[in-house]
């Protein structure tokens, strides 16, 4: 079950690019990562956000030459900065993006957590969407700021009202200083804030005083139907700052390296960032992000011509498999949100978000009985109880597979 079964006109073509069929069961098991390391053989994981793609062309080429070089010192110079903007204006078109307003950072969770420290004060409060990435709870507590939740709303959008009430509370009356830590899109619904949502956002923070950190790694990833907007282009965000890898996109979480960008009234704030932090990123990381962003981008087309096929392949096996799962196709991302509440597990392990590898509910269940690896819902904050997140980006054969052993696991309950 290493290979995509053909399905429907020009599937063999469509198969003989795309980066998800390309590695065996067996390869992706002589991997050491996370992603497949965490779990006994028998499991297919679902689960942490890396794809079962080999390295896109570009990259392996411009990290074989580093490495035929002995390239392997400290990074320098804007080269990443400026494929990124390169990127923006192509893919975005945005041409917003400075890169003497941009900093390397050594990936993202640091570099959201360094441009938090530049505009708020310990004590503060952070403000995020629940159900979100589990880490926005752990590294912004471990770093000495209140979370403060505002959950999503219908359709899981941000709810501007429960934004508003989060954003009083979180400055207590004026009496501390906030920010804002968005997923744009978001992980893990998948939902790509619309520039109107984004605008909105842009005002309510302005009139409540908060400062809006965007995280954007998943921006590369939007899917075919809906369309980017990063958040330092709408009106009111000039204050903004946001940062981005190609670490999701390309599959180079190992390698890092990440930017941070700031809108113009936010740039004398990013020049404040300790000069240490750029020294952070990997050279290799930045040689291959670099390379990713310049020259992997018809990789990128045909990754996501893959993931679009097995969003709604996932859509298909959810019906047929999973009677009374909640599926809502991602407009962005590799990642699924199963709303598994109508299967009445309880969350009794659940020890509030935060802590990535714990399962309870219905991922603790798909694991003993359908040996299949999910992330579990409840550590992304209220909201997140009963659900599972799914990784998608694996090939059809996987997933089919993964989703049949889920529904006679359910079945056989
Ligand atoms: C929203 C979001 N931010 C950050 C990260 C992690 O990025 P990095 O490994 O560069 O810290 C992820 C990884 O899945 C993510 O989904």
């Amino acid at each position: 079950m290493d290979r995509m079964d053909s399905e429907g006109p020009g599937a063999a073509d469509a198969a003989r690019n795309d980066p998800l069929v390309q590695l065996s069961l067996d390869q992706l098991r002589r991997r050491t990562s996370m992603k497949w390391r965490a779990f006994p053989g028998d499991v297919l994981p679902l689960w942490v956000a890396e794809m079962d793609v080999p390295l896109a062309p570009a990259v392996a080429a411009a990290l074989h030459e580093a490495v035929s070089l002995g390239d392997t010192g400290y990074p320098y110079g804007r080269a990443y900065a400026e494929a990124l903007a390169a990127f923006a204006r192509e893919r975005w078109h945005w041409d917003g993006l400075r890169v003497e307003h941009t900093a390397i950072v050594p990936d993202v969770m640091m570099g959201v957590v360094e441009l938090l420290r530049l505009v708020t004060e310990p004590g503060d409060a952070v403000v995020v969407c629940s159900p979100v990435y589990p880490p926005f709870y752990a590294f912004v507590s471990h770093d000495g700021r209140e979370v403060v939740e505002a959950p999503l709303g219908p359709g899981l959008r941000i709810d501007p009202d429960a934004l508003e009430e989060a954003f009083v509370r979180a400055r207590g009356d004026g009496r501390r200083g906030a920010a804002f830590l968005m997923s744009n899109p978001h992980n893990p619904t998948g939902v790509v804030h619309t520039r109107a949502e984004l605008a909105a956002v842009a005002e309510l923070a302005r009139r409540h005083r908060v400062r809006v950190v965007s995280d954007e790694i998943h921006a590369p990833l939007v899917l075919a139907g809906a369309s980017f907007t990063p958040f330092l282009s709408v009106p009111g965000a000039e204050n903004g700052l946001a940062v981005t890898s190609a670490s999701k996109a390309w599959n180079l979480a190992g390698l890092k390296a990440a930017v941070a960008f700031a809108g113009p009234e936010a740039a004398a704030d990013l020049r404040r960032l300790p000069e240490e932090v750029s020294h952070g990123p990997s050279h290799l990381g930045v040689i291959a992000h670099t390379a990713a962003l310049r020259s992997g981008r018809e990789w990128l087309d045909d990754l996501l011509t893959g993931l679009d096929a097995n969003r709604r392949l996932l859509g298909q096996l959810v019906e047929q498999h999973l009677p009374g799962v909640g599926y809502r196709p991602p407009e962005a991302t590799y990642l699924a949100w199963l709303d598994c509440t109508a299967l009445g597990l309880h969350d009794d392990a659940a020890d509030g978000p935060g802590v990535v590898s714990e399962l309870a509910g219905p991922a603790r269940m798909f694991l003993d009985r359908a040996r299949v690896a999910l992330s579990s819902g409840h550590v992304f904050g209220t909201g997140g109880a009963g659900c599972v997140r799914l990784n998608f980006a694996t090939s059809p054969a996987v997933l089919r597979e993964a989703v049949e052993r889920m529904g006679r696991a359910i079945a056989d309950r």
